[in-house]
């Protein structure tokens, strides 16, 4: 099936919204650096153009992966945490999860709750694009880029299938 690609949010309002997060995050932690945690896949390059716009020093950036939607656009129901981070890593740091979209918010739910087990000093969500029309379950958002409509977006490191993840500029589907 052919599928096109319609503009939604452009590179220039990705960026202005990244710089805005960025600022952010340097008043909130500028007397606590902390750590970031990136969710993988879709959120490596948010988390790659964020910590070039942020002048806080960091103590360190992990990564977790959590299971997928595969290629379907349509949330499985379950996500776990399928790559950790180890106990010492995150115990008494100022960790901050770095997410791509959050949509039912399933995905992000497990992973506070992982993160909780290993008992950071303080614990927030930043996230690029926010889909609240689709909460499954509250999750509380510390940060939010773009509050995005309830369709299905790609580029800017989402995905369908791994296609589009290298556009820079965010795009909804067509058939
Ligand atoms: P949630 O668990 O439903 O909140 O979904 C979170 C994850 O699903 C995100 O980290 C994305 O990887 C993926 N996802 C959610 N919405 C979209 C979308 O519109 N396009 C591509 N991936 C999405
Ligand atoms: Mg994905």
């Amino acid at each position: 099936m052919e599928t096109n690609l319609i503009p939604l949010i452009s590179q220039d309002e990705i960026a202005a919204a990244v710089e805005r997060l960025a600022a952010e995050l340097d008043r909130d932690y500028r007397r606590r650096p902390p750590l970031l945690v990136g969710v993988l896949k879709g959120g490596f390059i948010f988390l790659a153009d964020l910590i070039r716009r942020m002048k806080t020093p960091l103590t360190g950036v992990e990564f977790l992966r959590v299971s997928s939607y595969g290629s379907a656009r349509i949330s499985s129901g379950k996500a776990r945490v399928l790559m950790g981070v180890p106990r010492q890593v995150i115990q008494g740091r100022d960790v901050i999860v770095v997410e791509d979209i959050i949509d039912t918010g399933l995905t992000t739910t497990a992973v506070l709750r992982y993160l909780l087990r290993r008992h950071p000093a303080t614990l927030r969500v930043c996230t690029l694009l926010d889909k609240p029309a689709r909460r499954r379950t509250p999750v509380q958002v510390d940060y939010v880029g773009i509050t995005v409509p309830d369709r299905f977006l790609v580029g800017y490191g989402l995905d369908l299938g791994e296609r589009y993840r290298q556009l820079p500029d965010i795009y909804t589907l067509e058939d």
